[in-house]
């Protein structure tokens, strides 16, 4: 099958303001929109910029905007488009070229929320072992794990989108929270409560659903968000706050 691609083309260094490029891409139905984008620049425009890495959901490093949502195009198949694809890069990140976008904002808001398993008591001989969990409780906790960073969820949220609550600390960072504060082997709620309490915390969350649309590991961020949510409710209400 043909494949029409409208791609958003921007070199911030020589070009005055972005244009659209149109290609056109003999592919398999069963192909992926990333085949037909390496092959837009292997076969006709090496000078197209995009990130891409696994080419399976897995590094998380395509993220973009295929027709006006964000996603990852190494998990769409073509068969799936039968009109033009507009292809652009996230909103809401600035344009390094092309569809690369800068993801430092992204990372630096992640770092915040201190991504990592804080102890304070002496370690175990061998491994901390997780409590055991109720299945419900297991499948939540297993979803936050399979994030790949891919910031989707972010760049497709209109609470970071808006200008004026753009310091929104974000769905992704939000779910990786989530992982460590339900995380019965973590010795840090309360100082993790303290950052998450915050109106660009989690109470930055409007409840769109928005990231729970897009994400592509199927994650329930806005569910989780709301357990944040809870969760520093009852810490707040357990000390009398
Ligand atoms: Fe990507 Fe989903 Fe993780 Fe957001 S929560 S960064 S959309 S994998
Ligand atoms: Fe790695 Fe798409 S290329 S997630």
């Amino acid at each position: 099958m043909l494949v029409k691609l409208k791609i958003f083309r921007y070199d911030p260094g020589r070009d005055e303001k972005p244009r659209y490029q149109n290609f056109e891409v003999d592919a398999d139905p069963m192909d992926r929109l990333l085949d037909c984008l390496n092959r837009v620049r292997w076969e006709q425009d090496p000078t197209l910029s995009y990130r891409w890495s696994c080419g399976h959901g897995i590094c998380g490093s395509d993220g973009m905007r295929i027709n006006g949502i964000c996603g990852l195009p190494c998990q769409k198949l073509v068969k799936e488009y039968e009109e033009e694809v507009l292809i652009e890069p996230f909103p809401v990140f600035k344009v390094i070229k092309d569809l690369v976008v800068d993801l430092d904002p992204f990372f630096k808001r992640y770092n915040s929320i201190k991504p990592y398993l804080i102890t304070k008591t002496e370690s175990p001989e061998r491994e901390r072992i997780q409590f055991p969990r109720s299945q419900e409780e297991e499948r939540m906790f297993e979803a936050a794990v399979r994030c790949i960073l891919c910031a989707c969820c972010t760049a497709a949220c209109p609470v970071n989108q808006n200008e004026e609550t753009a310091n929104y600390v974000g769905p992704a960072a939000l779910v990786r929270a989530y992982r460590y504060l339900f995380d019965s082997r973590d010795e840090a709620s309360e100082e993790r409560i303290q950052i998450l309490d915050q109106k660009d915390g989690a109470w930055g969350c409007q409840t769109l659903w928005k990231c729970t649309e897009v994400c592509p590991k199927e994650i329930p961020v806005t569910k989780q968000i709301g357990q944040i949510k809870r969760k520093i409710f009852e810490y707040k209400k357990s000390v009398g706050g």
